[in-house]
């Protein structure tokens, strides 16, 4: 197939294409080069496989849309800004990227008929807002955000909105409510809103996939709004202490890039009913503090990592997938441990230049009165 990957330049991106070619496709990506993931006045990066077709433009503009789809039999869309505290202030440019772009891209294939054997969009389980919880007596819980007071006493763990018990993470499905916490996670939500409507008005075959948290190779170091790998291997390269939020308890789905552009080319080729929405994660939970230790290992250092009772306002305490749907209806298992996938993403940035914008990051969310250190207000 004739396939556009979207935001091919980057991370997901690009190691689909790789898998995508390796099984015969020809891909063309769109992308910009945003300055905030490739650097300023970047060129197209390195890693990008040669047979390529590479077109700079922007999924917001028709014109560069309608060219980059000629001849395309289906269709990646993960082209976005995917920082989620950014986004709390960055709101106009969250919105322009994520939802103008899906909207003009979907308009693009609607004006001119085309005939996709398939679109696939890169959603997030940002969608969701908190994981799933438990509680003993009252069963299933969705929580929403954890208070600020119980932030600032140090009370991190989600509590039963009845008994304010602590409450267990369960795994996620699909088919619970959605309740996106942040403009990015409100800009997924539109992306598949506006996907689920070209689905039923159009026919237009839509698989939507949910990504857990991705690492690995390639993802960008440059870029200190999101991804805690990068962020805390930038702090350990630079021979900086990691301040775990949280106390390091908060748990997250950690799927390696391969496993996810495995899903990426599954998707490709299913028959699932069209729009079909897939989680795609570990499915294992753990912690922040696991994922702090898995990295330092990887890169054979002593970290020293500290307690300071931080916390960011608006992070949510733990979500992780439920994969039963992704192995029925996609036939995908992930296959790489927490361990290799942290060799493997070592090993690609120890020939990178590093960049530690941590303080940054710390500085911005204090200027909004994002940042937060129990016991400290
Ligand atoms: N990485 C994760 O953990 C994760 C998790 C859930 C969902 N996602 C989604 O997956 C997709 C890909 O994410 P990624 O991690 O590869 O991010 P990335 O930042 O590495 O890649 C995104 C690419 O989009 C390009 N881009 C930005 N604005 C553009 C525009 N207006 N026109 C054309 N190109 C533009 C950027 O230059 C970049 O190359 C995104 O939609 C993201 O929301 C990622
Ligand atoms: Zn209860």
């Amino acid at each position: 197939m004739n396939i556009l990957i979207t935001g091919g330049a980057g991370f997901i991106g690009s190691h689909t294409a790789d898998q995508l070619i390796a099984k015969g496709h020809r891909v063309r990506i769109l992308d910009l080069l945003d300055p905030q993931i490739h650097g300023k006045n970047a060129d197209f990066p390195d890693y990008l496989h040669p047979d390529i077709e590479k077109i700079y433009g922007d999924v917001c503009q028709p014109e560069d849309v309608n060219k980059a789809l000629e001849d395309i039999d289906a269709v990646y869309h993960f082209a976005a800004l995917t920082g989620v505290g950014q986004s709390m202030y960055d709101i106009r440019n969250y919105v322009d990227v994520n939802v103008i772009g899906t909207a003009t891209l979907l308009e693009c294939i609607v004006k001119q008929n085309i005939k996709l054997k398939q679109f696939i969009l890169a959603s997030s389980r940002a969608v969701y807002g908190e994981g799933t919880h438990t509680c003993p007596e009252h069963g299933t819980i969705y929580p929403s955000l954890r208070l600020r007071e119980d932030l600032d006493k140090g009370m991190f763990h989600q509590l039963c909105p009845h008994c304010r018990t602590i409450l267990e993470p369960v795994a996620t499905i699909e088919e619970r409510p959605l309740d996106p916490l942040s403009v990015y996670a409100e800009t997924k939500k539109h992306q598949e809103d506006y996907c689920r409507y070209a689905a039923n008005t159009f026919g237009i075959p839509v698989t939507m996939l949910r990504y857990f948290n991705v690492y690995g190779s390639r993802q960008s170091l440059k870029n200190p709004y999101t991804g805690v790998v990068s962020i805390f291997y930038n702090r350990i390269i630079a021979n900086q202490a990691l301040s775990l939020y949280e106390q390091g308890m908060p748990g997250r789905d950690f799927v390696h890039i391969f496993d996810v552009a495995k899903a990426n080319v599954l998707a490709l080729e299913n028959n699932n009913r069209s729009p079909a929405i897939f989680n795609v994660g570990s499915g294992c939970n753990d912690t922040i503090r696991d994922v702090a230790s898995a990295l330092a290992k990887a890169c054979k250092k002593d970290v020293e990592m500290l307690d300071l009772g931080e916390f960011r306002q608006g992070d949510i305490f733990s979500c992780y997938a439920d994969l039963t749907q992704a192995k029925h209806g996609l036939n995908f298992s992930p296959s790489t441990s927490l361990e290799q996938g942290m060799e493997e993403f070592v090993q690609w940035a120890s020939d990178q230049e590093s960049f530690d914008g941590y303080e940054k990051t710390v500085d911005e969310l204090e200027k909004y009165g994002l940042f937060g250190r129990a016991g400290k207000s």
